[in-house]
């Protein structure tokens, strides 16, 4: 299996200039969450600590009946039902397993974004498939076997509208490809726009799952990135057959996680106030970068700004380290990102605010 170097290697010199600034490193370049687990999910964890037995692969019952409700709650999929979910071991797991649990191979195209998560463009590459960044549903070829949107997207912070997404889908089914949609971040919106649209919402498909999708994770509008937290819905035939193959392979969640993710599910109040928290952040942000200069484009959503000073991405990042800072390189995420930058919102307050100082400094 030929994979491409892991690209946050490339940063170990970035990041020991900025390491050097004599007020310290604020490291902007992983979205890993800085604030607390949210208590709902450590008490369900320690609710579930006692685990001598093999955990379901198809989740606990109360985890079933805990993400059933919270897809129609939260996702507005209404007619979700137990043989429409399963958990997973973060959703990171599933967008690079995906390819390979689904059996495709040489002859397969995997669609995603141009600027996107590059675990897309991995999960093809680890079967011999071919990815394609395309963002225009017309340019899809006959081949195309599986779809990836990100809504809000990573690194972009752009949020897919009700219609665009109508015409992802009715295009994905025109294809016969299976269309995911990671919306990791779809409850990390801005005050206006709290949520951002599910694929599976009522809106979207009004109950027909066919051949549709929806991954999310509690990694960060739970804090909970340690726990490995994610879960999915959409067509009954797709998840069984996942399941099918995930039992054969022990790919379950384990107990204690189980019931930390029962638990966080049915607390709804954490995640607007999880939500707050970046909704302050990116706003602190964006002031401060926008005052030194740079265009902040899309970034209404998720845990990104996506910004630009218009020239190439290294040149921003080097000059940033300078200032103790460090962010990620839009080619990280495609070529078409490479005057962009990512910075991401998983900084204390005090780091956000110390922004502004930095940039301003010579
Ligand atoms: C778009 C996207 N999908 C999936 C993931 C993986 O998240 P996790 O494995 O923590 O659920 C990330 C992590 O940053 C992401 O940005």
């Amino acid at each position: 299996m030929q994979l491409p170097d892991f690209p946050w290697d490339s940063l170990r010199e970035a990041k020991a200039t900025a390491a050097a600034h004599p007020e310290g490193l604020i490291d902007l370049s992983v979205g890993s969450p800085v604030d607390n687990t949210v208590d709902s999910a450590v008490s369900g964890l320690n609710d579930g600590g006692n685990s001598p037995g093999y955990p379901q692969t198809a989740g606990s019952p109360e985890l079933i009946h805990a993400m059933v409700s919270w897809w129609r709650r939260e996702r507005g999929a209404g007619s979700v039902t137990d043989l429409n979910v399963l958990p997973v071991i973060g959703s990171k797991e599933m967008v690079a397993l995906l390819p390979f649990l689904l059996g495709l191979g040489k002859n397969d195209v995997v669609v995603h974004p141009t600027i996107s998560y590059p675990t897309y463009g991995v999960g093809a590459m680890a079967v011999g498939a071919t990815p394609l960044p395309e963002d225009d549903p017309d340019h899809w070829p006959d081949n195309t076997a599986l779809v990836w949107i990100n809504s809000p997207g990573n690194p972009t912070g752009e949020v897919l509208d009700v219609d665009r997404l109508q015409r992802i889908v009715h295009r994905a089914r025109q294809k016969g490809a299976l269309l995911v949609s990671d919306e990791c971040y779809g409850l990390l919106g801005s005050d206006a726009d709290p949520v951002a649209p599910s694929v599976i919402s009522n809106e979207v498909v009004a109950g027909d799952y066919s051949g549709v999708l929806s991954l999310h994770s509690l990694s960060k509008q739970g804090n909970m990135a340690g726990y490995r937290a994610a879960f999915m819905a959409g067509d009954t035939g797709v998840i069984g057959s996942l399941l099918h193959r995930r039992k054969h392979l022990g790919l379950m969640v384990p107990g204690p996680i189980q019931s930390a993710v029962a638990s966080a599910l049915t607390d709804t109040d954490s995640v607007e106030v999880q939500r707050q928290k970046y909704s302050h952040r990116r706003q602190v942000l964006r002031d401060a970068f926008e005052s030194a200069g740079f265009t902040i484009d899309h970034s209404t959503a998720g845990l990104y700004l996506w910004a630009t000073r218009g020239e190439p991405a290294d040149d921003t990042v080097a000059w940033l380290a300078d200032r103790g800072i460090l962010a990620t390189p839009g080619h990280f995420y495609g070529e078409a990102g490479r005057h962009h930058i990512r910075i991401a919102l998983t900084v204390s307050d005090t780091d956000a605010e110390a922004v502004s100082g930095r940039l301003a400094s010579g």
